[in-house]
């Protein structure tokens, strides 16, 4: 049985690996009262050059997981399993799920130039997801849409601002630019850490934009609590999981959430 909202304590996130921890600090910010269970599938990342079966499959065992662990509400915090799997976990999962989209939406509402670019994965840039955004919302609008394969595979090494990552940056964006995109959608939840390297290599007058700050505010509004509210509350934790290395996890999951943080081993990574 679900819980009215307001009494939901614990949240479990996921994605294929560390990129959703920027969905998971976003959310942090606006519920310090909150628990959260995080699990990264980086035993089996990337998901975005997979069969749709594959990334069903893992994006179903993973939020089993959650669940198991205790997690009341599930937010999906990976653009290619929501464009995937939702529909999926919907149907057949228990508790609600909250789930994220390319903000291509708001990007069109931005631009200038009626030109904007789409950085995401293989399988998320040819969804029906994307396409239907695209049609929903695109009218009038030259959407570029770039597919960005090996470039999850990069953050995943902490490659955030190697020479070989920025080259390979520049190689996806200045076709976008030279084609008068102003504004850059980051469909992808891995990307958000190489925010400061895209906005350097699109100069400070391209809008770049993603999607985290959205579903914190989607989340808040599920719980129907606000900030202020939460304050009086004691602080909440975070537990983190990997289906991968925990001890590679543990030095990634510390730089990129800002302090030292443990990462336990998922206990049942493979899916039966
Ligand atoms: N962070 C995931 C997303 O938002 C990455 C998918 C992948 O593993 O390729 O799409």
């Amino acid at each position: 049985m679900t819980h009215p909202s307001s009494l939901i304590r614990t949240i479990g996130i996921f994605d294929s690996g560390v990129g959703g921890l920027s969905v998971l600090k976003a959310i942090r910010k606006k519920h310090p009262s909150i628990n959260f269970i995080y699990i990264a599938d980086s035993g089996y990342a990337p998901y975005g050059s997979r069969s749709a079966e594959f990334i069903e499959s893992r994006a179903s065992h993973i939020a089993h997981s959650l669940i198991d662990a205790g997690a009341e509400v599930i937010v999906i915090a990976c653009n290619t399993a929501t464009a995937i799997a939702v529909a999926k976990l919907r149907a057949t999962l228990t508790v609600p799920i909250i789930a994220l989209e390319p903000a291509i939406k708001p990007a069109v509402a931005l631009t200038k130039t009626k030109v904007i670019g789409v950085l995401a994965t293989e399988r998320t840039i040819e969804s029906q997801t994307v396409a239907r955004l695209c049609a929903e919302f695109g009218h009038g609008v030259n959407i570029l849409l770039q597919p960005c394969p090996g470039l999850v595979e990069r953050v995943e090494r902490g490659e955030l601002s190697s020479d070989g990552t920025y080259e390979y940056l520049r190689k996806l964006i200045c076709p976008l630019l030279a084609q008068h995109a102003d504004t850059l959608v980051l469909g992808c939840t891995h990307y958000v850490f190489l925010k400061s390297a895209i906005q350097k290599i699109a100069g400070p007058d391209v809008h770049i934009i993603e999607s985290s700050a959205a579903v914190a505010r989607q989340t808040m509004r599920y719980l129907n609590i606000d900030k202020a509210n939460s304050l009086n509350e004691p602080t909440g934790n975070e537990v983190f999981m990997t289906t991968g290395s925990p001890e590679h996890a543990q030095t990634l999951f510390s730089q990129l959430w800002g302090s030292p943080v443990k990462v336990l081993a998922l206990d049942n990574p493979v899916a039966p």
